[in-house]
């Protein structure tokens, strides 16, 4: 077994046996058997179960917990239960309590509030692991470690206040280089000692919800940037804890949101043996938006994912939080699958009767009865899996598309004072997301470090922060033979926010052949009316519109504006460069409008969907070691669909062991391979 691999596709999720008397666990285990689950995820919050005081650990509950999964043969997801601290933790140590962007120290409740600086939590949090550890790493029924929980939110107190003055001392060597990466002679923000620095919340540089608004860009990314190091530095303590016990034995986190802003997942995945994410869509997400965020976890390892957390039937958390309809669970499971994932986990198995969880939705609801539909809808994933799992365990998603998604540029560009408030850097990527998902084109959401040479298309949208080495890395793609997408908003700033001189988009001039003059912003209600060049095709422009000049010998117009002042100019133009192409876009596109434009480049580069067949189901391909594909084909809509006709005639269901039923309910799907 490699550290990167499971044994087998895990299907269970957390388990609180401590909020229940310990004479119901083994019925507990009976229903699950009934459902083929096969794991559980134990131990996330029991820290102050396991060391009532300082020092003395008490492991008789968990002992007994770990017992009867093992018994029952149970594949066992052991966490660490550093994420939510004791009470008597924060009387003795109240630096162990965040201070929040509001300047407020914390006290004891909630969790994930601890603070990443802090010498005492670290000590104790070591502490439990190495315990936990030495007592349980010779159960080869734990097949993963899970450390801590959903990692994000930032400190501001002092304790972090003085390790990011070492950070910056570090990076900057010295105070010059500091003042001219921040640009500290605006509004007399120059620095002449570092502990003058202070961390920019919103008694300082900062306002508005945390990551939106700054003064100084360079002081607030590089907090972001300090602040994720930080807990991940936490993180790898916790590994390597468990790695003085335990070297073979895949150990995690779970990665959460849409996607945690807070934490730049891409840095964080080399210590992640298999990434794991928690996926929570809300009823109004469309079906291709947890479709990206699946790409962009199987992408940050080119690995199987987990699928560590979902919900049986509904969350509790979300503004409104409407029952899956029949089916859809079991539609919504399998597109993690069918992206990637080698696991589906749920929160919860057993459904609490206190805490603010109450009603949120688990596999044994407050009826404790199994005739239930979610709980008949688990069953039957369970079933399914074990008859269907082994086939895709492991198995690869061949992509030949890069979307590039950089979390330098997610918190930089959202950082952005003016010339519009929309600044979405997520959404600017779904629009191409979207276009991609919609002809079943395979994805990967890759980083700007990501070796670009295995793709015939990178899209970059709003590249607007470009590190060293980046455009030259671009401009070598292309030219042997790339192709290239990126849009307004790129080529704009350095990685300490500061403009490069000389005319937009900076470093990317050369291979995009164009200079952009100016940028208009439109107004809500506004739009300004794009036309391609070939053909009466049209799009409208929204949000901001480049005002554009052809550089290139070899630059070309795609599509110019047809209203306002700059009427007749370039808005999307393409540059041929060495044996490749580059375009830009330079507006906001709206749906039906980028997709006449990407109709033409995905046929200039020759990219080819899944299958050939329009569809609106969606379909994608895993390969398996063997070099066998399968198809996941989903209908992620309440209506009926038919499967195209080339996935009929010579090809079997694996779920049905058939030839596969053409008629497709709402939610429904098929397993497919070839015969
Ligand atoms: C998160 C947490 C879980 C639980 C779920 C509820 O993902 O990790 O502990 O609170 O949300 O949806
Ligand atoms: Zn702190």
């Amino acid at each position: 077994m490699k550290k990167n691999q499971l044994p087998t596709v895990l299907y269970g999720g957390d388990y609180n046996p401590e909020q229940w008397p310990s004479d119901t666990w083994d019925d507990d285990i009976q229903v699950f058997k009934k459902a083929d689950i096969n794991s559980a995820t134990v131990n996330v919050f029991s820290w102050s179960l396991l060391e009532p005081a300082e020092g003395q650990y008490n492991f008789s509950m968990l002992d007994k917990i770990i017992d009867k999964l093992t018994a029952a043969d149970f594949k066992i997801v052991l966490a660490t239960s550093t994420a939510a601290m004791p009470a008597w933790m924060f009387k003795k140590y109240p630096d162990v309590a965040r201070v929040d962007y509001q300047g407020r120290r914390h006290v004891f409740g909630q969790r994930h509030n601890f603070c990443p600086n802090s010498e005492n939590y670290r000590r104790l949090a070591k502490d439990l692991v190495a315990k936990l550890a030495q007592r349980y790493s010779d159960n080869s029924h734990i097949v993963a470690w899970h450390i801590n929980n959903e990692y994000g939110g930032n400190c501001y107190c002092e304790n972090c206040q003085h390790a990011f003055q070492r950070w910056l001392q570090q990076k900057y060597q010295t105070l010059d280089q500091l003042n001219r990466a921040w640009n500290n002679n605006v509004w007399s923000h120059t620095i002449y000692h570092w502990d003058e620095i202070v961390v920019p919340n919103e008694l300082g540089d900062a306002w508005g919800p945390e990551g939106t608004h700054t003064i100084v860009a360079g002081l607030s990314l590089d907090y972001l940037r300090f602040q994720s190091e930080a807990l991940r530095d936490l993180y790898r303590m916790e590994k390597a804890t468990i790695e003085e016990y335990d070297q073979k034995t895949p150990i995690l986190t779970n990665f959460h949101s849409t996607p945690n802003k807070m934490i730049d997942y891409q840095s964080w995945a080399a210590d992640q043996d298999i990434i794991a994410y928690d996926s929570y869509p809300a009823y109004n997400d469309p079906a291709y938006k947890p479709a990206f965020l699946y790409d962009l976890m199987r992408s940050l390892k080119h690995q199987p994912f987990m699928l560590m957390e979902s919900t049986p039937s509904q969350v509790n958390w979300q503004p409104y939080s409407p029952l899956k309809r029949p089916g859809q669970m079991r539609a919504t499971e399998y597109q993690a699958i069918a992206h990637g994932a080698d696991t589906v986990q749920y929160f919860q198995l057993k459904q609490a009767i206190g805490g603010s969880e109450k009603f949120h939705g688990a596999v044994i609801s407050h009826s404790q009865r199994t005739d239930t539909r979610a709980f008949q809808e688990v069953a039957q994933i369970g079933h399914e899996l074990k008859k269907v799992g082994k086939t895709f365990l492991g198995s690869q998603v061949p992509a030949k598309v890069g979307i590039i998604f950089d979390w330098n540029n997610f918190w930089s560009y959202e950082y952005v004072a003016g010339i519009s408030q929309e600044m979405d850097y997520v959404g600017s990527i779904l629009d191409y997301y979207r276009q991609f998902y919609e002809r079943n084109i395979a994805t990967d959401i890759i980083s700007v470090d990501d070796d670009f040479s295995q793709y015939d298309l990178i899209v970059a949208p709003v590249l607007y922060m470009m590190k060293d080495g980046l455009a030259g890395k671009i401009n070598d793609y292309v030219s042997e033979g790339g192709q290239f997408i990126t849009t307004y908003m790129s080529g704009m700033v350095n990685t300490s926010d500061n403009v490069f001189i000389g005319g937009y988009p900076g470093p990317l001039k050369d291979v995009l052949g164009i200079w952009v003059e100016e940028t208009d912003a439109m107004v809500p209600g506004q739009h300004t009316k794009v036309v391609f060049e070939k053909g009466e095709k049209t799009a409208e422009g929204h949000y901001l519109c480049d005002l554009i000049h052809l550089t290139g010998e070899r630059t070309e117009t795609v599509a110019q504006y047809d209203s306002e002042f700059y009427a007749g100019t370039p808005a999307i133009t393409v540059n041929s460069f060495g044996k490749g192409k580059a375009w830009y876009v330079g507006s906001r596109l709206d749906h039906d409008g980028l997709s006449n434009f990407m109709d033409g480049v995905i046929r200039s580069a020759g990219i080819q969907g899944v299958i050939s067949t329009p569809t609106d189901l969606e379909i994608t391909k895993r390969v398996n070691d063997s070099g066998q594909s399968i198809y996941f084909v989903l209908n992620m809509r309440n209506e009926d669909r038919k499967l195209p006709d080339e996935l009929v005639n010579g090809w079997t269901d694996l779920l049905t062991g058939q030839q596969p039923e053409p008629n497709m309910r709402g939610w429904d799907l098929r397993i497919l391979v070839h015969d």
